[in-house]
């Protein structure tokens, strides 16, 4: 899904630029797409996918197919209602809602329409504003917390940078009113935070950003309940392996002791089996839920989400697969 003629001659260019940007050449951006298809899948014929049973639930979420939309931050930049235009789509499709710490909506507004969420955050250093933060999430229906932790700087890049720049970014209304901009990076950030925010936030903590086994292990030695591979969908380090390469390493470390998700890429149904079948719980996907908002508000999120479910549908029938956990790694194979 990509921005409709109307929307670009509606929307500011610098939020064009701003949803389509990736870091640098933005090389990670298209590579994160053409990844997946290099995992060729080997359907199996000759099984009964008369009932195939698309749904399960991650985290206390309800899912009718196991997808998130990513987290992105300003939704109103692109719709008036924000995050509680998104939160209704998906709610009517049965999709998980990652709601960014930049939502530009109040959160209370957000949880009442989208159940049960996962939140995502960036962790300021001021303990307070994130101890204030945590409480509003968690009275609103946060159900898990995804720490990101891919963000050390903005990524390099003119147009990324020049689009944040001039983005018209209100104060946060979930920081005490905070500009927004200054949430996004932390240099510091190390596995004792992961630590602290597990104590604090009372909630499953995943962490969000990890493409190596090594980092992953780091990040459940210090208390996360949950791993995210991502590369920020191509938005920081241009040049970084794409997810759908970092994934099977990832899944043989953590070795199955908590829930490992994926996103970057991730455009239909094939490519949501294809993460399932190498050991992910569950997917986000990211620019094509933007897109979707901007087009056609609440009931455009909610097409793309029908769409997803119903193509999941499909290609795990084309594979013989009626359950989840029929997806296997012998459905793939990797064409170098
Ligand atoms: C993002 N992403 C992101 N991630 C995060 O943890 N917090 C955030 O606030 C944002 N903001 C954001 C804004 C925009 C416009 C985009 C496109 C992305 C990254 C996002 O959660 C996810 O990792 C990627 O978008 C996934 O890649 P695809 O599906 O867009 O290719």
């Amino acid at each position: 899904m990509t921005a409709s003629a109307q929307t670009l001659d509606r929307l500011d260019p610098r939020v064009v630029r701003y949803i389509d940007a990736g870091a640098g050449s933005g090389s990670t951006v298209t590579d994160n797409v053409a990844a997946w298809n290099r995992w060729k899948l080997r359907p199996r014929v000759l099984r009964d996918v008369s009932d195939v049973q698309t749904a399960t639930e991650v985290f206390g979420i309800p899912l009718a197919a196991p997808v998130f939309a990513a987290p992105w931050a300003g939704h109103s930049l692109v719709h008036d209602e924000g995050e509680v235009a998104t939160a209704r789509g998906l709610r009517a499709a049965g999709l998980g809602f990652g709601v960014s710490s930049g939502a530009s909506t109040p959160l209370d507004a957000v949880g009442a329409e989208s159940g049960p969420y996962l939140q995502q955050l960036y962790l300021p250093e001021d303990r307070d504003l994130v101890r204030g933060f945590l409480a509003r999430t968690v009275a609103a229906g946060a159900a898990a917390i995804a720490l990101t932790v891919d963000h050390p700087a903005v990524g390099n890049g003119y147009g990324f940078r020049a689009g944040l720049a001039g983005l018209p970014y209100r104060p946060s209304p979930n920081f005490d009113g905070v500009d927004q901009r200054l949430l996004g990076t932390a240099r510091t950030l190390g596995p004792a935070d992961i630590a602290w925010l597990a104590g604090a936030a009372g909630i499953p903590v995943l962490v969000k950003g990890v493409v190596r086994g090594d980092d992953a292990l780091v990040a459940l030695d210090a208390g996360a309940a949950g791993i995210i591979v991502s590369n920020h969908g191509g938005r920081q380090l241009d040049g970084s392996i794409t997810t759908a390469e970092a994934l099977p390493e990832v899944v043989g470390a953590v070795a199955g002791r908590v829930p490992v998700l994926v996103d970057g890429g991730i455009r239909r149904g094939e490519d949501v089996i294809r993460a399932l079948a190498l050991g992910a719980a569950a997917v986000l996907v990211g620019r094509p839920f933007a897109w979707a908002l901007a087009n056609g508000g609440s009931a455009g999120v909610q097409a793309l989400a029908d769409d997803l479910v119903a193509g999941t549908r499909i290609a795990m029938a084309m594979v013989g697969a009626s359950r989840l956990d029929h997806l296997t790694p012998d459905l793939l194979r990797w064409e170098s």
